[in-house]
């Protein structure tokens, strides 16, 4: 039997952590869809940092290395890339290091620094990210975390309805659900043939919206895009083998 649970918020990371699960950080919008498309295009690696302070300390190292994120949606001051996963094209990325900052993906990911397994999940990577963490959880008799990123330290619902989705996929014989991972799963099969219109009345794609990223919602939206399992160990975010 393996337990099944969420964590709503990113400073509840450490409950995931703590349990020993397999965890999958989880931020449609936009930060697991930007660094899903990064290395279908090519990436070498991400390097996430909770701080801009420490991503231009890196590429004052390293100034070959790209600089990519968002503060307030918006792609701060001297960074190439901002946070639309449409800006992160072959040509850009590929065979780079890029040194990634957002307002929460980064900040509910480098707080599982200290997990053994941190995979990061959206719906572009539906099918594998579901196939591997189940694999894993029987390989290592160990259960499932589900950590939603959120936004700004609050819950949001595109990341909760991912949560559903992954645990409708998931290929294990027998499941233990928190209430919350219940609740993700009905709210997912409720809205599931009209998925990217139900983001759409959330708080966050509003917000991405009126800052003019419509299309960053819709391609975030979109199912089994790629097949590919970035995983987030020593600091850095590589691709699984
Ligand atoms: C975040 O990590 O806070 C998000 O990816 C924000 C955004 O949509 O740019």
């Amino acid at each position: 039997m393996v337990k099944v649970s969420l964590e709503l918020i990113a400073r509840d990371a450490i409950n995931a952590v703590k349990k020993k699960d397999i965890i999958v950080v989880i931020d449609v919008l936009r930060f697991s869809s930007s660094v899903l498309t990064s290395f279908a295009n090519g990436a070498k690696e991400v390097i996430p940092t909770k701080t801009l302070k420490e991503a231009y300390e890196i590429r004052k190292k390293y100034p070959s290395y790209i600089l990519a994120g968002e503060r307030r949606g918006l792609r701060p001051p001297g960074f190439d890339l901002g946070n639309s996963p449409l800006e992160f094209k072959e040509s850009k990325v590929k065979g780079k290091t890029l040194v990634f900052t957002t307002t929460s993906g980064t900040q509910a990911l480098t707080r599982t620094s200290s997990a053994d397994w941190v995979f990061i999940g959206g719906f572009l990577n539906l099918k594998s990210i579901s196939l591997k963490i189940s694999e894993y959880a029987r390989k290592y008799v160990a259960g499932i975390s589900l950590l939603l990123s959120g936004r700004k330290g609050h819950f949001s619902l595109e990341d909760f309805l991912c949560a559903g989705a992954i645990i409708c996929n998931l290929t294990l014989e027998e499941v233990e659900l928190s209430d919350a991972a219940i609740a993700s799963f009905l709210a997912y099969k409720q809205s599931k043939n009209k998925i990217c219109e139900t983001i759409m009345l959330g708080e966050h794609a509003k917000h991405l919206i009126d800052l003019g990223y419509e299309n960053d919602v819709k391609f975030s939206c979109q199912t089994n895009l790629y097949n590919l399992v970035p995983a987030y160990r020593n600091n850095v975010i590589k691709l699984f083998d």
